[in-house]
This record gives C-alpha cells, structure tokens and sequence, in this order.
C-alpha cells in the first residue's frame, strides 16, 4: 500500500520495513541501527545474509557516528558528489550492527539526493535500504513496481519515477587505493579527474579478496533473455523486444524503441523496460550494442547492467 511520509517514519520507528524513493532506485528501508528491523529486509527480499547494505543518511555529520576512519579523499568526493548517486565503503565503528555490513569490518553510506528521501531520513535516522525488489531481479524505478512485486504488502512511500534509474556507484574508500566496486552515475573518470590521482578501476573479476560480496550474485535479471545486437536487423520478430540508441532509421512498431542518443534517459527507463516485457511476455530482448559509444558518464553504469542481465 502507499503510505504518507508520517506513517512511513512510524512504522520505520516501530521496526517495520518501507519502501521509500532515491533520485536511483527505490529503496527498501528499515532502522539501520535495529538489528531486528534489518533482518527482515533480509528475509523480504530472500537476499544472502553475505551482501552486506548501505546505510543511508541525511546529513554529513552522521558519517562521524557510523564510522571509524574519515579519509581525505571521503570529504573531497562527498563536496562534490553528495547528496548524489555515490556510496562510500569506510571502516565502520562498532554502533553498526554486524547484520548490516555482513561481518565485514566496513560499513557502506550514502546521502540521496532526493528530497523525499532526505525527509523520510531526517525523521526516521539511518536507514538501511537495499533497492526494494525481491533478490536477483530488477531494481524497482517506481512505486508501483515495488508494489506489484510485493502485491502490494509493503508498505510505498511515492515519490513518482527515479530519476537516474540504476543504482548508485559503490567506491571502497577503506584501503590505500580507492576502488570502483559497482560503476554507477558517478563515473569512474569524473572520480579520477577529483581525486586528480589513480583509482582502481571497477573489474567484476576481481574476486580476491571479495570486496563487494553483491558483485558475485545475479541481478538485474528479467524472465526475458537479454542479448547484445551488432547489427540492425533485417526481419523484426514479434515476439522480441528491440532498443537501439544511436539514431538510426527504423521501422515504427510496438516492440521497437530508439533512445537516439538520450542514454540518460535510457538508464533511466532500462529497468521499466524488462519489467515491460515480461508483462507484455516478451521472449527476448536485444539491445545495440554499446560497444563504440563510451564517452558519456552514465554508459560503464548502463553497460554493466545490461551485461549483468545479459549474464555476462
Ligand atoms: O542506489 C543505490 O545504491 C540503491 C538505493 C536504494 O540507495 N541501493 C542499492 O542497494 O543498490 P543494494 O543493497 O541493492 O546494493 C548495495 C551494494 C551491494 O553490491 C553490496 O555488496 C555493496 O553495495 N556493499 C554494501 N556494503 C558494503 C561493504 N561494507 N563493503 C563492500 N560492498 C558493500
Ligand atoms: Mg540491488
């Protein structure tokens, strides 16, 4: 159900679990410091107890509270990037609960720029929120996607469609080397320019050690099966769902989408789109290919999770 932001601090107070929006996905809140509270996120979700969750904040100062160590480069990223689409991994002081950071020795945090959000947030405390869909399939970019996903038992804070559409980018501040653990909005390049130093970069092969333990499980994931196209087809299928990006000549048909060079929009659409076509029982779903096209800051992040989808 849709409930107002005062019931939704209520029920967050009480231990409840709620849906909430971010400017990236909507989130599936709980009391970040409620150890209770965070594991029924865990069992909402069916999520592995080993991917560990961000704690979300409305103000700079929380940072202090949760955790251990506040490096350089943490306050220079988050002058330029906070409120925004970027979480950063710290050493994190004993007040986190072990539930939320999976055991791990870092707690993960982020202030979105969203003002529902920010709100929500003030009132309630810190909030943990993985995005607020069942475990390995797409984010949710709008209230009635949480809601059909849950049939409706959890309860939606409405802040109407996300604006970026993919999830935040996650980067390890806890050692020497600042590491991309998941490619977000923020882009990899806009970080190194910051810093004005090297970064490692994000490398999904890069198991060892497991630093993001949510990079290993499948995400993103529609029923359809997702495929790259290299080139424009000659014959488009009816049952397929077809998405291009550079501007090309095409056909006008139902199951043919052209972003035409607004990959902004693209990211921001790309989940509603699997969701589309499961409804709609697409059996397949091809995507040009965006391969040549990588100068703009959001492609590593649409790229990564068409490929996830992919199963790449
Ligand atoms: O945009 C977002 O980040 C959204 C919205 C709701 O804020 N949230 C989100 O949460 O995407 P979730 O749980 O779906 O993804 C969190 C990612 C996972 O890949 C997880 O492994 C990683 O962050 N993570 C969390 N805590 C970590 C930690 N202490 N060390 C390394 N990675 C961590
Ligand atoms: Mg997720």
């Amino acid at each position: 159900m849709i409930v107002p932001l005062k019931i939704a601090v209520q029920r967050l107070k009480k231990g409840e679990v709620v849906a909430f929006p971010t400017e990236t996905v909507y989130g599936l809140g709980a009391a970040a410091l409620n150890p209770e509270a965070v594991k029924e996120t865990f069992r909402i979700k069916g999520r592995p107890s080993d991917n560990p969750l961000i704690v979300h904040i409305s103000s700079r100062k929380e940072v202090y509270e949760l955790a251990a160590e506040i490096p350089d480069n943490f306050n220079i990223l988050a002058d330029s990037y906070w409120p925004g689409p970027i979480t950063f991994v710290l050493k994190k002081k004993s007040i986190v609960p072990d539930i939320v950071t999976a055991g791990l020795d870092t707690v993960a945090v982020r202030m979105p720029d969203h003002q529902t959000a920010i709100e929500l947030l003030r009132k309630s405390g810190p909030l943990t929120a993985p995005s607020a869909n069942p475990s390995g399939k797409p984010s949710p970019t709008k209230a009635s996607h949480v809601l059909s996903d849950y049939e409706g038992k959890i309860p939606v804070l409405d802040g109407g469609p996300t604006r970026i559409g993919v999830e935040s980018t996650v980067i390890d501040l806890s050692g020497n080397i600042p590491g991309i653990l998941r490619p977000g909005a923020i882009s990899e390049e806009m970080i190194r320019n910051t810093l004005n130093r090297e970064i490692q970069s994000y490398n999904p092969d890069n198991t060892q050690p497991a630093k993001s333990p949510g990079v290993k499980y499948t995400h993103y994931k529609p029923n359809a099966s997702v495929h790259w196209l290299n080139k424009i087809p000659v014959k488009f299928n009816t049952g397929s769902l077809y998405v291009f990006h550079s501007a090309a000549e095409l056909p006008e048909k139902e199951n043919i989408i052209n972003y035409r060079g607004n990959y902004t929009r693209m990211a921001r659409e790309l989940y509603d789109i699997f969701r589309l076509a499961d409804r709609e029982n697409f059996r397949h779903i091809y995507i040009e290919n965006l391969e040549k096209f990588n100068s703009i800051s959001i492609l590593s992040a649409l790229k990564n999770r068409i490929e996830k989808a992919i199963g790449i």
